[in-house]
């Protein structure tokens, strides 16, 4: 068994699965926000934001780390002085502190404190998209 390319494919299975759960869940805060006054509502969307970031959000970024670092390990920390990399792990490194952002948010919208607009919602959900095109340009056409 090549160790490398089982890596990678436990790194691409948690990487898709956390991007749709960064991609996902600012679009449950969009319909949460515009429908806080129905309490049936509120209740519902409550649960599935919970569920999304602990159950599946939380351990994918988890597993895309460990097995994106088991790759580095494998490569070699020289690959650290390729401009590539730099930009992808900084890109990484953001979407990361993205995904702390939304978790804040999940435990406002339970505890009824939420204060963002849907438009506001809508506007940053657009972060992880840009990211996401960054970093497979960076990763698989390795330019620079
Ligand atoms: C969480 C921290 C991450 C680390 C430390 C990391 C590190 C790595 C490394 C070292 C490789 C192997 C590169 C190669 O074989 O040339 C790799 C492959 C890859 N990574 Fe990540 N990665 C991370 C997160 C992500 C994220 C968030 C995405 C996408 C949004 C991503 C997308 C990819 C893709 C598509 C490949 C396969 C590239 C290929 O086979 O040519 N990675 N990653």
């Amino acid at each position: 068994m090549n160790t490398y390319l089982l890596f990678k494919s436990i790194h691409l299975i948690a990487v898709i699965s956390w991007m749709v759960g960064l991609l996902y869940l600012p679009r449950i805060f969009v319909y949460h926000s515009e429908n806080i006054e129905n309490e049936n509502s509120s209740n519902i969307f409550k649960t599935m934001e919970r569920k999304l970031f602990y159950y599946i959000m939380t351990p994918a970024m988890i597993l895309s780390w460990i097995f994106g670092l088991l790759l580095i390990h494998t490569l070699g920390f020289s690959i650290f002085s390729e401009l590539w990399m730099q930009i992808k792990v900084i890109s990484v490194v953001i979407l990361t502190i993205y995904h702390l952002y939304l978790g804040s948010c999940v435990i406002s919208f339970a505890n009824n404190q939420n204060n963002n607009s849907s438009k506001f919602y809508r506007i940053i959900n657009e972060i992880p998209t840009l990211l996401l095109i960054i970093i497979v340009f960076m990763v698989v056409f390795k330019p620079l």
